[in-house]
């Protein structure tokens, strides 16, 4: 059991942001997981946090506590029957690699989530999406473990019960579970779903004849790509906002005021907006201070230029939230994770 102390946490937190853990672990079985559970360290040194990619995380402080990474690798086809791959990957597997390896082995179903950055572990706790896809879609069940109860229980797709970026893992059960392997359920006849515009117009600029799942794969890395900063390149977390929700009489009032926004029906209730455009019509897009900043392309992901604070980041956006709200009168909430 190595435990090390004191440590940076810039290389394990897509941001980049440079904050210690008192105590640093990591775990590549179930039996390193137990054993560094049942250390009397973990009595004395809680907070405990599991950390993924460390890819939907903003820390703002040092973590006073225990941080254990999951290292649990392995892609394992568990079973298959006519129309469908069940497929287990553990959760310390990056996911886009794993999407890679679905795509070689034409296992179809999530080529639109390609280049999401962080792990298969976090795919099922914020229901990851893109381009018309969630994980809901494609999910047949998980294995977690249950910190308290020291077992491992298996989760399926109503038991996780997902929402737009959300699951039971984020609510009810948070931090009471580490996930340990998920287990999707890949089609062997794939079903493209092209429904989002920028893809078609990508394929086309592509000039792809024949769709297949890797060219859809391709198109959304490309148009990732264009938009999005690369975690390597500049620090990020991607979608700092959920894009918020509300009625459709507020949104008929707001489209009075501003008759370009844009919203997207969800019911004939709700109506999905897109908080990027609200926070471009409030100034904010391009917007840096210091190193911090809020993206140049795409205004609904910050950015850490290098050397930012996470303070630095989340007075940012807590800053852009009151200007929403202000011109707006719509409430953003966040969906990266603040520690
Ligand atoms: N828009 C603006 N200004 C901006 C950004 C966006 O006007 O600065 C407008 C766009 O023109 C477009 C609309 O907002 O009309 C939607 O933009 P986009 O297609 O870029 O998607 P998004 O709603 O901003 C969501 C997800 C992304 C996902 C894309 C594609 C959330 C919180 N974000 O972004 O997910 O890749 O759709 O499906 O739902 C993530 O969660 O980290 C993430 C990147």
């Amino acid at each position: 059991m190595n435990i090390k102390e004191n440590i940076s946490l810039k290389q394990y937190n897509s941001f980049g942001i440079d904050v210690k853990a008192r105590y640093f672990s990591a775990f590549a079985s179930t039996d390193e997981l137990t054993e560094l559970l049942d250390g009397s360290l973990l009595a004395s040194s809680r907070p405990l946090l599991i950390l993924g990619g460390g890819s939907n995380i903003l820390f703002t402080k040092d973590f006073n506590g225990l941080v254990l990474k999951n290292e649990l690798k392995g892609i394992e086809l568990v079973k298959e029957d006519a129309r469908y791959y069940y497929v287990k990957a553990y959760a310390g597997e990056n996911w886009h690699q794993f999407v890679s390896y679905c795509i070689r082995n034409n296992y179809a179903g999530i080529e639109n989530l390609s280049l999401i950055p962080g792990n298969v572990g976090a795919s099922p706790m914020q229901n990851i999406g893109a381009y018309g896809t969630e994980i809901k879609d494609v999910f047949y069940a998980l294995e977690a473990y249950h910190l308290k109860e020291n077992r491992i229980e298996v989760f399926s797709l109503n038991d996780c019960a997902f929402g737009y970026r959300d699951s039971v893992f984020k609510k009810q059960y948070k931090g009471q579970y580490i996930i340990l392997s998920v287990t999707y359920l890949l089609r062997k006849q794939p079903a493209f779903n092209i429904s989002y515009g920028a893809i078609k117009q990508e394929l086309a600029r592509m000039q792809v004849q024949e769709l297949s799942i890797k060219a859809i794969s391709e198109a959304v890395i490309r148009i990732r790509s264009s938009k999005l900063p690369d975690p390597a390149q500049t620090g990020n977390a991607g979608s700092f906002f959920k894009n918020p929700v509300i009625s459709q009489t507020e949104f008929n009032q707001l489209k009075q005021s501003y008759p370009a926004i844009t919203g997207f029906s969800l019911n004939d209730e709700k109506v999905k907006l897109a908080a990027g455009w609200l926070i471009e019509q409030c100034g904010w897009k391009g917007y840096r201070k210091g190193d911090a900043g809020c993206y140049e392309k795409q205004a609904l992901v910050l950015v850490n230029y290098g050397r930012a604070t996470g303070q630095e980041v989340l007075d940012i956006s807590n800053d852009i939230m009151a200007s929403v709200i202000e011109k707006f009168g719509v409430v953003l909430e966040k969906e990266v994770n603040i520690f």
